[in-house]
């Protein structure tokens, strides 16, 4: 028995958490077993990482270390939650994943892919989900959510330009694997959003 595993990725103020929730409650009700969690964190190893990462100051750590903790996150997150879960037949609903490295790290830190996917590998032994969906919202969308919400973290406080290169690196990864990669628009109401993610599990649901 293996479950299912899907992940959710997009800039800041896309509705990822809102739609991991909506999911989650749109899978039990079809009766199937839910595990929802969260990048980095998810697990209790991983959640300690998350706290060196999400707090202090901006330069707190380089680009290279930084790369490292999220691998070493994700690690200790497949082993003791993921896999586990899989195994026993549950879908993993994910918010962010190893394509947020790829992104973040990647196009914000310069760091090459073929590095961040050799980390992943190490650490995940490259695990990858089988459908990614990326959330996408107008810039001027986004940055009303954000605002709504009481601003950014650590993580998340960088200028407008790293924001854009960040949605087009996300499009071009979702658009060199589309079997993988579901692209979302998030513009629209949330139940509309959940619906639209629904509508590409469909094949999956009993
Ligand atoms: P979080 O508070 O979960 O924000 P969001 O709602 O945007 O998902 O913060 C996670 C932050 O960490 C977010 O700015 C993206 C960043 N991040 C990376 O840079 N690399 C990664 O591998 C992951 C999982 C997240």
């Amino acid at each position: 028995m293996t479950g299912r595993f899907i992940t959710l990725e997009g800039g800041e103020g896309v509705g990822k958490s809102t739609q991991i929730r909506a999911m989650a409650t749109l899978l039990e009700a079809r009766g199937i077993d839910v595990v929802a969690t969260r990048e980095p964190g998810g697990s209790a190893g991983a959640e300690a990482i998350r706290t060196l990462l999400m707090e202090g100051s901006d330069d707190r750590w380089n680009a290279r270390s930084e790369a490292l903790l999220f691998a070493a996150a994700r690690a200790d997150h497949v082993a003791r939650t993921i896999r586990p879960a899989l195994a026993l037949g549950a879908w993993v609903i994910c918010d962010r994943y190893v394509d947020s490295s790829r992104a973040y790290q990647g196009s914000g830190g310069g760091i090459t892919d073929a590095d961040l996917l050799a980390l992943h590998a190490v650490g995940s032994e490259g695990l990858l989900p089988d459908r990614t969906f990326l959330l996408t919202v107008s810039p001027e969308e986004a940055a009303r959510r954000v605002t709504e919400r009481g601003g950014s973290d650590r993580m998340g406080n960088k200028p407008a330009d790293y924001q854009a290169r960040l949605a087009a690196r996300f499009v071009e990864m979702a658009k060199a694997e589309p079997e993988r990669w579901r692209i979302i628009d998030a513009d629209v109401s949330a139940d509309e959003v959940a619906a639209a993610i629904l509508a590409e599990l469909e094949d999956w649901l009993p």
